[in-house]
């Protein structure tokens, strides 16, 4: 007997469906055809064994498995369960009428239960999409596929539980999540809160500016001063996700098997890669590809703590991604792409051993050791960030201080009204939607300065020894304080504030 039975495939973060053809003939035989990794073709030995010890067999008779599209590579062992209710359908051990209607994804254990899948989400919207009545997949991933309307989403423990469900017994019911609600209730209560951050109003006011034009920042400052925790910090006053920004953010950790139990993501994600990561596991990629921390950190922050501390050659994979806001991964065989647009904010000590022109420091280094800290942040990664500021630890009087500080909701506010006016400014371009985006012809166009501003600038580019890259720099940031203050043109104090923030473009520090 043929029987068809339906699973899907995730190629980057999109999902394809798969038919699976199930034919029972005479003779022995068990052959799986259509492009199946290793992994699918030991399903045999899990499947055999999970309905064994479940009262049913995979039977000593010539079984052929066809997996359609052919020419599409399909991978890992999420496709156990798909295969298993097929076999067992087409061998006459169980009836299924609504068989079609469904998408049936799990990896089975040898006693039947079921082992999380990946890219839950993204199965779920293409099943939805295709006029799937419903998604039969492991109670793990329950939520995220639930985040669909429409779809009945049934999270499972084990084989026996989609047995009985398609021959009508048991109690199995969809998981309904009201994703609107949820989604709203969670925005407005951010885990990590600027009000408990003591004194460094210098330095919240520049992240504030910061997460208002979405500009990359570098903290420079000694252990202990803060840095990380201002820098996970940051989500929270960016303007809150969008159900879009939400959906694509969840898709990739679904895909990445990282989503955590509240199913939609409804806060920006905050990701802190170590400095010993590699290249494949900041970017993506790998055998079976996967998205990277840069993808993870989509529509959030990627925090890059120590920078100097990263391997160069991992710095410099991040380079294209940073500017393209997406990643493509390339194999011999396929490409496939994952987004990756995030804020960068990155921290650095000032000297290898952490302190700089301090004469109380505990530790010294030469010029030679500063030099060579310094120049592997320099050039093209360095050239993507807009703002650098110093940190010093705050006085102990203020760390006693018992009055809480503004709460990020509050600054949230006005970093969302800058966003607006942005939005509004750069309506019409597709790839535009805040200032840090702006390249030199918008730069010219936006950021026009007048008689003051301009001599001011020119002034203090020479007085500090200022680079060239520094001047979009500087009136891009400058653009974005105007913006805070709902400000048609740029006056010299925007500038005035812009040029502080160019700590490591001096003279002593990058030269
Ligand atoms: N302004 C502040 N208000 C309240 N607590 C603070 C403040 N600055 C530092 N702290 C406290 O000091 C601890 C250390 O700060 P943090 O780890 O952020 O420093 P750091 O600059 O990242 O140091 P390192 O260079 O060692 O990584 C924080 O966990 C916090 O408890
Ligand atoms: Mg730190």
């Amino acid at each position: 007997m043929l029987v068809k039975v339906f699973g899907s495939a995730v190629f980057g973060v999109e999902a394809t469906t798969i038919t699976v053809e199930v034919n029972i003939d005479k003779g022995v035989g068990y052959h799986l055809v259509g492009l199946p990794d290793n992994a699918i073709k030991e399903s045999s030995y899990r499947i055999a064994a999970a309905l064994k010890n479940n009262g049913y067999s995979l039977p000593v008779k010539k079984i052929t498995i066809n997996m359609a599209p052919a020419d599409l590579r399909k991978e890992g062992s999420a496709y156990d369960l798909t295969l298993a209710v097929g076999i067992l359908v087409a061998t006459g051990q169980i009836k299924a009428e609504e068989l079609s209607q469904y998408v049936i994804m799990g990896e089975l254990s040898l006693d039947g239960g079921l082992q999380p899948i990946k890219g839950a989400l993204s199965i779920a919207i293409k099943a939805k999409e295709e006029g799937f009545k419903g998604f039969i997949l492991p109670i793990h991933n329950v939520k995220e596929a639930a985040i669909v309307e429409g779809l009945d989403v049934y999270g499972v423990e084990n084989v026996l539980q989609v047995i009985d469900f398609f021959e009508g017994r048991g109690d199995l019911q969809p998981t309904l999540i009201d994703t609107q609600t949820e989604f709203s209730r969670t925005l407005e209560f951010p885990e990590f809160d600027f009000s408990d951050v003591k004194g460094q109003e210098g330095i919240k006011r520049c992240m504030e500016i910061a997460a208002s034009g979405g500009h990359n920042i570098i903290l420079i400052g000694p252990p202990g001063s803060g840095k990380t925790m201002l820098a996970k910090r940051l989500p929270s006053i960016l303007p809150p996700m969008t159900m879009k920004e939400a959906l694509e953010t969840t898709k990739i950790h679904s895909v990445a098997g990282k989503t955590k139990e509240a199913g939609l993501m409804s806060q920006r994600p905050f990701r802190s890669p170590h400095h010993t990561a590699s290249s494949v596991s900041l970017v993506g990629g790998g055998s079976y590809p996967q998205p990277g921390e840069i993808s993870l950190a989509h529509n959030g922050v990627l925090f890059l703590d120590e920078l100097p501390e990263f391997k160069r050659e991992v710095l410099e994979v991040m380079r294209q991604p940073l500017e393209d806001r997406e990643v493509t991964i390339s194999r011999a065989k396929f490409t496939i792409t994952y987004p990756s647009s995030f804020m960068l904010v990155a921290s650095m000590n000032p000297s290898p051993g952490g302190y700089f022109n301090d004469p109380n420091a505990p530790v010294s280094s030469s010029p030679a050791e500063m030099q060579r800290y310094l120049s592997k942040i320099s050039g093209p990664l360095l050239d993507r960030i807009d703002i650098h500021i110093e940190v010093n630890p705050v006085p102990f009087e203020k760390l006693t201080e018992t009055r809480k500080a503004e709460s990020s909701v509050e600054i949230r506010k006005r970093v969302t009204q800058a966003r607006e006016i942005q939005s509004k400014r750069f309506e019409n371009f597709d790839n535009l939607h805040y200032n840090a985006q702006m390249g030199s012809k918008h730069i010219r166009e936006y950021c026009a300065l007048d008689e003051a501003s301009l001599s001011l600038l020119k002034t203090a580019m020479e007085r500090l020894n200022l680079s060239a890259r520094a001047y979009d720099r500087i009136l891009k940031v400058a653009r974005t304080i105007a913006d805070l203050e709902a400000l048609e043109n740029i006056k010299p104090n925007h500038i005035a504030e812009a040029i502080q923030y160019r700590s490591l473009d001096r003279e002593g520090w990058l030269g």
